[in-house]
């Protein structure tokens, strides 16, 4: 996507970074509808004619032009609170497109999914069930749900964003599955439709997720046998995008192995992808704001973008490369590209090599399409940053930034 343009510098699908920076202002993020278009496609192709569902998870990015843009390409929706129900509803999903998961859900989420008839409320726990059948059963329905299983299987990726050990609070050990599901087949208000599973995020190995899948797939053809009526087998998300270039799982290869884990059973195979369907789509673009040298010690490129626009690096010291938009001439040397925000953690890179940059210029950081914009915040009365998407070689604001009015509008 983001690739040379003689003398501009850096461009997006053919726009310029620097006209982008220069409508929108910085900082801002801008995305690919191309991209987001390849990756989804790809995905989807893995499946051949299995028959599928891919449950874009709306946490990676749930602008609203990005989410409608996914179910133009088919994608039915994962969300993972009543806020990202709503938003896929206003994008057009059929209550019967959601997923709805979430460790802890309220009440009036639950009430709320099943009288939507959502696809299915990924359960998490045996006191949820209890809940769920509960409230479905005095209202006169039944809840369709998927039962998330934690496999004890390491996802093998940063601590923070693992989920699939037992010692993580997610899911009901896999072991004790076939228990509660052949429960809920006697249960008013249930109906057991799916089992879910979900390891974690940024997966960079085949490995974890083939055994993740395969322990799914067992489960589920246990349940078969006993008789209890599945519909679908959910592999949730998980695979990793390449932040630094190095070679990672491509999509098709990552959607043959669940394929091929779940054999010939005949149940619809979903996904939950997020990040790696819209993570490589995004750059924030921003500008030098301050370089500074400190005399024997180290050099600072001050960005107008910081932890309140992209979280991950003070999160979990993800790494993300970080380009002028023009390359100056002139040696690469070691640069800690910082934030304006005062804590130390807002530091995008320690150490990183840099070729020259001055005050006023414009740097991208990439990858940054997942986990960007959604878990921006307001610290320091920053208002939230403007969002672009470029397609067919324009672009259009998809999200203008926030005035101060506005954030300051819930106010007395
Ligand atoms: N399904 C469930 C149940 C999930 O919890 C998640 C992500 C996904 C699907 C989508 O996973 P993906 O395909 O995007 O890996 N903020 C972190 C990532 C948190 C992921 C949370 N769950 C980051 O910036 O790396």
């Amino acid at each position: 996507m983001a690739s040379a343009f003689p003398s501009r510098g850096l461009a997006v699908d053919g726009v310029p970074v620097a006209d982008l920076a220069g409508a929108l202002g910085t900082p801002c993020y801008v995305y690919s509808a191309a991209a987001i278009r390849d990756a989804y496609r790809e995905l989807d192709a893995g499946f051949d004619d299995r028959a599928h569902a891919i449950h874009y998870a709306l946490k990676a990015n749930s602008t609203l032009a990005i989410v409608r843009l996914l179910r133009g390409l088919g994608a039915h929706a994962d969300a993972n609170s009543m806020g990202e129900v709503d938003v896929a509803l206003r994008c057009g999903f059929a209550p019967h497109e959601i997923v709805f998961t979430g460790v802890g859900k309220s009440r009036d989420e639950l009430e709320r999914a099943v009288m939507l008839g959502v696809h299915a409320i990924n359960v998490e726990s045996p006191g949820e069930l209890d809940r769920l059948d509960q409230l479905a059963a005095a209202r006169g329905v039944q809840a369709r749900v998927a039962l998330r299983v934690n496999p004890d299987i390491d996802a093998q990726s940063h601590p923070h964003i693992s989920t699939g050990l037992r010692d993580n609070k997610f899911g009901v050990p896999i072991d004790l599955a076939t228990g509660l599901f052949l429960d809920m087949t006697r249960r008013p208000g249930l109906r057991p439709v799916g089992v879910h599973i979900h390891i974690g995020s940024q997966i960079t190995t085949l490995a974890p997720l083939a055994k993740a899948a395969e322990a799914a797939s067992a489960l589920a053809r246990t349940l078969v046998s006993a008789g209890v009526p599945l519909e679908q087998i959910d592999f949730g998300g998980g695979l990793g995008i390449s932040y630094d270039e190095t070679p990672v799982p491509d999509r098709r290869a990552y959607v043959r192995t669940l394929v091929e884990a779940a054999g010939d059973i005949g149940l619809t195979l979903a996904i939950e992808p997020g990040r790696s369907i819209v993570g490589p789509a995004g750059l924030l673009v921003s500008t030098v704001v301050d370089v500074k040298h400190v005399p024997g010690g180290r050099r600072f490129v001050v960005l107008d973008a910081g932890m309140t626009e992209l979280m991950r690096q003070a999160l979990y010291g993800a790494f993300h490369r970080i380009e002028p938009v023009v390359p100056r001439e002139g040696e690469a040397v070691p640069c800690d590209v910082v934030g304006p925000i005062c804590e130390s953690t807002d530091r995008f890179a320690r150490d990183r090599a840099m070729t020259p940059v001055e005050v006023g210029d414009l740097v991208v950081v990439r990858d940054v399409g997942a986990y960007g914009a959604v878990l921006g915040s307001t610290y320091l009365r920053r208002p939230l940053p403007p969002e672009a998407l470029v397609d067919g070689g324009t672009f259009t604001t998809i999200r203008r930034r926030q005035t101060l009015d506005e954030l300051l509008q819930l106010e007395v």
